[in-house]
């Protein structure tokens, strides 16, 4: 049976990972996978969830199957964080939405619910966009096309190319756009360039699709929730897949959420039930213990503040890390002006330079990253980032 199966390349940043820890240099450094890391290099179970993982451990009675939406508790609390507490389009009770096994697991449902309403729906993704969109979405069997988003000569987003392809789409198209922190650029819309794009949105009637997995990392918990909430609240329809695994630290655990806002809430009590159906038919039920724990978190008013805390803690220090790169690199010499790297947001930078000078910064001096340039800002700390600099510049 099996031995018609093709062998298949390693998964580029795994492949990655692997070279990394095979690596014997005391000063390699691993700018590769997307996980947020600490000063020491470790990515730490947020002080906010070893509460949680505590109150849980009392809480908790039974194990007993949950139901195909999830916690019930978890999906209110992240609609409200998402969209807002007064959000015009909750209160009109025009919101579907499940727990879902991660931001992956949310992305993937919401495209079968696509599949449901039209097979032959069109998915237009940024260039680039996160790898892994691509199977995700392609693999439910919608077809993908792609809107200019990035360019690396400028380091700046094609905001008019961007525009012009998105005033081509068709109606009934869906346009995938990456709510906040771009992976794997970097590079955010402004909020005036968001405007823009609901009017293109409203003018060829195409549906959103919201990707929001690192809500916090950017400029605020609310500024970087500005593109989500204004598609919401100026079009009849837009999806929403959100993921906890960066801004709760809980990747392993596989929290994210599916939302389906609808035209009347006729319709949402309808989408809720296919979405629903979707996720029968795959896993039938998302796990319960992170979801749960997010929901102990942003229930209570002092573990909430903790969180934010932590969650403002780790974007600042992204920041910081961001403007010691950008020095260390023009200190050492760089005749590049990588001033770029400060505008960009979230955890992953492009640093815009060739596949050919990021395998070498990797052969002549075990810095690993992927042959796109985009680096996790987060894997930068006090003890690396010189040598970093030394290693790009003498690649340049
Ligand atoms: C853009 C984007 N969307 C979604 C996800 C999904 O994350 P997860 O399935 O781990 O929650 C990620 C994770 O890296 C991502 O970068």
């Amino acid at each position: 049976m099996f031995e018609v199966l093709p062998p298949l390349a390693p998964d580029p940043i795994l492949g990655l990972s692997a070279a990394y820890q095979e690596d014997s240099n005391a000063h390699k450094i691993d700018l590769g996978v997307g996980v947020y890391k600490d000063e020491q290099g470790n990515t730490p179970i947020l002080n906010a969830v070893a509460q949680a993982q505590k109150i849980l451990l009392e809480r908790e009675t039974s194990k007993t199957y949950i139901t195909p939406q999830g916690n019930q508790g978890y999906i209110d609390n992240m609609l409200s964080l998402l969209l807002g507490e007064k959000s015009p389009v909750l209160m009109a009770d025009r919101v579907a939405a499940v727990q879902a096994p991660g931001g992956c697991g949310a992305l993937r449902i919401l495209s079968e619910l696509l599949v449901r309403c039209n097979e032959k729906t069109k998915v237009w993704v940024s260039d680039p966009t996160w790898a892994n969109h691509i199977p995700l979405i392609g693999s439910a069997g919608l077809q993908i096309e792609t809107y200019p988003y990035f360019d690396k000569d400028t380091a700046g987003i094609r905001f008019d190319a961007m525009l012009d392809s998105l005033k081509k789409v068709e109606k009934g198209d869906v346009v995938l756009l990456h709510g906040c922190c771009h992976n794997p650029t970097g590079a955010d819309l402004t909020k005036a360039q968001w405007d823009a794009v609901l009017e293109v949105a409203k003018e060829r009637e195409f549906l959103p699709f919201l990707d929001v997995a690192y809500l916090g990392f950017g400029d605020s918990l609310e500024d970087d929730a500005y593109g989500v909430r204004l598609m919401a609240e100026n079009l009849p329809e837009v999806i929403i897949a959100a993921s906890c695994s960066k801004n709760f630290g809980l990747y392993r655990e596989r929290v994210g959420l599916a939302a389906i806002v609808t035209a009347d809430t006729k319709t949402r009590k309808v989408a809720q039930g296919q979405i629903m159906s979707v996720a029968r038919g795959i896993y039938s039920m998302p796990p319960s213990y992170g979801g749960a724990l997010v929901d102990i978190i942003l229930s209570d008013t002092s573990l909430r503040k903790d969180w934010e805390s932590e969650v403002n803690a780790m974007r600042n220090r992204m920041k910081t890390l961001r403007a010691m790169l950008v020095d260390k690199l023009h200190e050492n010499g760089a005749d590049k002006d990588f001033g770029f790297i400060n505008e960009q947001k979230g955890m992953f930078s492009f640093l815009c330079i060739s596949p050919e000078q990021v395998r070498e910064v990797r052969e002549k001096h075990s810095v690993y990253f992927v042959e796109s340039s985009r680096v996790n800002i987060a894997g930068i700390n006090q003890q690396n980032v010189d040598t970093l600099a030394k290693a790009l510049v003498s690649v340049l």
